[in-house]
């Protein structure tokens, strides 16, 4: 029976009266005081007129999906360099930005990069949620449509995009979470993105200044040495997230945040630096970082005094996995094991072993699809799960570990299609 058919019964009207003292109760939401006051009247308005509901409410949607998780602070930037690096770029630069009192610092965080840029109307698409122009296309490394927004938004209220196409034609986007939840539209719609000719201070700044750590200016290598200059080097394409004043990282410190991203971002990216790409944090170039001291133009390769510059690979095999428990489609999931040059290194020393190499940081099972790096971990905690996939060749894999490498082999799955 719905509200129609309640208010046409004959009833006494002592019931009438209580039938709607509950009724407008049912129809108050009991929100915190600091919910979202324009979703609050619309969902009041939507309850109390019956008018048609829309899939998401979009002022209180957005401010969950705040929370959506990512492990680290990095994995949530990572997405950033994704989305950069299936636009083609070839630079990628990333900004950490603190200033205040230490314990009350503002931090603004900006990733820049040089690849194709969006036309205006990919920029507004890409800019709402869902939006994707390779939706479920698992040839590249994004396919949901989330990346960008969701990972943004984790770590700050607000994501400004800008984006070129030719020379300081910046279309600028904006996603303002506070300002959306004070919408009282029952659809919130995406603006026009804005047409910029020139870019904001607090974004020319990042480009043109030294920021705070590292401490020594001259150790950064700026974009440009003025504003002048920043328009030539940003050039006719690319692409800008800022992410101001992020409130989720009250506790981190410029130094913290660097030092973090660039230990994950070296060996996620390790093969895309191998092949180019150049990443920078706060200014400077991060060096490729290989956990299965394999690739020869990786950190390891450049340390003083190494005879043996690499692993060995000890074994190369393709093995067909399910797609899942209902299909008998496989995907090639080719798994690498690598030897450690045991007799030459070992002869460094305790400390050239953990400082210099990182031998004992424990991460030797490293997954790659597509080229990226999407999990680590250390061998005797993901044994069973990572291993058992494998199948019939679990024992031979295990035991070549165990026995025949030790506890020094590195493993490499290289999945094209699974994950
Ligand atoms: N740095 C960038 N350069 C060019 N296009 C981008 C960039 N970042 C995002 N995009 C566009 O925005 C879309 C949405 O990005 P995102 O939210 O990360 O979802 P997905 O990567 O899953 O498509 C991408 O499909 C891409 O077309
Ligand atoms: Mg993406």
């Amino acid at each position: 029976m719905d509200a129609e058919e309640i208010k046409n019964q004959p009833t006494p009207d002592a019931q009438v009266g209580a039938a709607a003292e509950e009724t407008e109760e049912n129809f108050n939401p009991n929100w915190a005081s600091d919910a979202p006051r324009g979703g609050r009247a619309v969902l009041t308005r939507i309850l109390k007129e019956s008018a048609t509901v829309p899939l998401f409410f979009a002022q209180t949607l957005v401010q969950s999906l705040r929370d959506v998780g990512y492990n680290t602070r990095t994995s949530a930037l990572c997405e950033h360099v994704d989305n950069a690096i299936e636009a083609g770029a070839t630079v990628v630069r990333v900004y950490f930005r603190q200033t205040g009192r230490r314990g009350a610092h503002e931090t603004d965080i900006l990733v820049y990069d040089n690849g194709k840029g969006m036309a205006p109307n990919v920029l507004k698409v890409a800019t709402s949620f869902g939006g994707s122009m390779s939706y479920g296309n698992r040839k590249g490394i994004g396919r949901f449509g989330m990346g960008m927004k969701t990972a943004a938004l984790s770590i700050s209220p607000v994501m400004e995009l800008y984006s070129w196409q030719e020379a300081a034609a910046f279309y600028g986007m904006t996603l303002d979470t506070d300002a959306i939840g004070r919408d009282r539209s029952n659809l919130v719609p995406l603006p026009e993105p804005s047409f910029n000719s020139i870019l904001p201070e607090p974004v020319l700044d990042m480009f043109t200044r030294p920021v705070g750590f590292p401490k020594d200016a001259t150790e950064q290598q700026l974009l440009a040495p003025n504003t002048t200059n920043v328009y030539e080097e940003l050039g006719t394409h690319g692409t800008i997230v800022f992410m101001p004043d992020c409130d989720r990282l009250t506790y981190a410190s410029d130094r913290k945040l660097v030092e973090h991203c660039v230990k994950e971002m070296a060996r996620v990216y390790r093969r895309q630096i191998a092949k180019g790409l150049r990443i920078y944090v706060n200014n400077r170039s991060t060096q490729a970082v290989d956990p299965t001291y394999s690739m020869a133009n990786a950190r390891h390769a450049s340390i003083e005094g190494l005879n043996a510059k690499t692993s060995r690979l000890v074994v190369a095999k393709t093995i067909q996995v399910p797609l899942n428990d209902r299909t008998t489609e496989t995907a090639p999931v080719h798994v690498k094991v690598y030897a450690l040059p045991i007799d030459d290194w070992s002869n460094l020393t305790r400390k050239e072993l953990g400082s210099s190499l990182h031998l004992f940081d424990g991460q030797v099972v490293s997954i790659l699809r597509n080229d990226r790096e999407v999990y680590i971990a250390d061998l005797h905690s993901e044994r069973n799960r990572l291993i058992s996939p494998v199948g019939r060749n679990r024992r031979n894999g295990h035991l070549l570990v165990s026995n025949q490498v030790g506890n020094i082999g590195s493993m490499v799955y290289r999945c094209e299609r699974s994950l």
